[in-house]
């Protein structure tokens, strides 16, 4: 599997065209929009520079690997001569039903199309391609370069050769590839990433603790055990039987809305965006989103050099 095209170049793309790069393979990068291509190119070299301070890339390798990508604003051409394609465009159900829709008819029939929707259904996806069988989810993690999980989904078309060859690809550039069972929205890490995010909402919406409390619990509780214990061994671990008493008692008095919750909707109604606006569940000084933004890099950096 040689050809590589990455189809959007903004935060997802430009570090999945640095993964399958970094690993010997030829990548056309494509975007509609020149000026992502400029920045994505700019970020993978400085995400190299980094990679190479923790001895994560040869810093020799860097040119090599930058060499290995070619940006596009045409699709046509992005298609051409491709194994193997994914998609990294913006979250929005039609436009990535359109793409697919293209992309079938522009490559070649032995061609692979995958899309890194974080939570879109693959099957939704790929309705409107021919060829439907080879249509896979392979949902890549933030930051792609560090973080290895990439879930492979299958639509309820997609053939098995195609889910194989996409987890074969993805093992070939040191990724961690799982394969989820069945389309499912969400898939299984933004289903269960998203519950806990959905109730962390609600704690403070509720008025049980604020904001700052809600994430202590995290980083000095529970969250210390994540990296080595997974929930289902945890639930293992303490016994079934306390997981059955514990749930009998205090799924009931836990958040099951099936819509954003008011406090969500009123905050982004009043700009309150997090980053982006300096306000968002906290206060945000660039200090303070500098020392977040570092510490998370040092955490995974380490992680990845280990
Ligand atoms: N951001 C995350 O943490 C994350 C994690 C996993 C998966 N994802 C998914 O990856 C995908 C991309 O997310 P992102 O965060 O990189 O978004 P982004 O906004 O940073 O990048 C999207 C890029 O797509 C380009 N684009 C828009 N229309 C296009 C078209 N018709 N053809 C080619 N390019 C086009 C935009 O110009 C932009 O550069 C989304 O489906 C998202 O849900 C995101």
């Amino acid at each position: 599997m040689g050809r590589i095209s990455v189809i959007g170049a903004g935060l997802m793309g430009h570090g999945i065209a640095q993964v399958f790069a970094a690993h010997g393979h030829a990548v056309s990068l494509m975007d509609v929009e020149q000026s992502c291509l400029e920045r994505a190119l700019t970020n993978i070299r400085e995400s190299l520079a980094l990679l190479a301070e923790y001895d994560i890339v040869r810093s020799e390798d860097r040119d090599v690997i930058i060499d290995r990508i070619t940006t596009t604003t045409s699709l046509q051409e992005a298609a051409a001569g491709a194994d193997f394609v994914i998609e990294a465009v913006s979250e929005r159900p039609d436009l990535k039903r359109s793409i697919f829709r293209e992309l079938d008819a522009l490559c070649l029939p032995r061609t692979i199309l995958a899309t890194n929707t974080s939570v879109i259904s693959i099957t939704e996806i790929a309705r409107d391609a021919a060829s439907r069988e080879r249509v896979v989810g392979t949902h890549f993690w933030n930051p792609p370069q560090l973080i290895p999980l990439v879930e492979v989904i299958p639509g309820r078309d997609s053939a098995p050769w195609a889910i194989d060859r996409a987890y074969d690809l993805l093992r070939s550039v040191g990724k961690h590839p799982v394969r989820v069972k069945k389309d499912a929205p969400g898939f299984v890490g933004n289903r269960m990433q998203h519950a806990l995010w959905r109730e962390a909402i609600s704690i403070v919406e509720r008025g049980i603790a604020d904001a700052e409390t809600v994430d202590e619990v995290v980083k000095m509780g529970f969250g210390l055990r994540l990296p080595v214990l997974g929930s289902l061994e945890n639930a293992d671990m303490v016994g079934l039987d306390l997981t059955l008493h514990i749930h009998d008692y205090i799924l009931r008095h836990i958040e099951d809305s099936h819509e954003p919750s008011r406090l969500l909707k009123e905050k982004v109604e009043r700009g309150e965006l997090g980053f982006a606006s300096g306000r968002g569940l906290k206060e945000w000084t660039p200090q303070k989103m500098g020392a977040c933004r570092a510490g998370l890099q040092r955490h995974l950096m380490e992680w990845g050099s280990r």
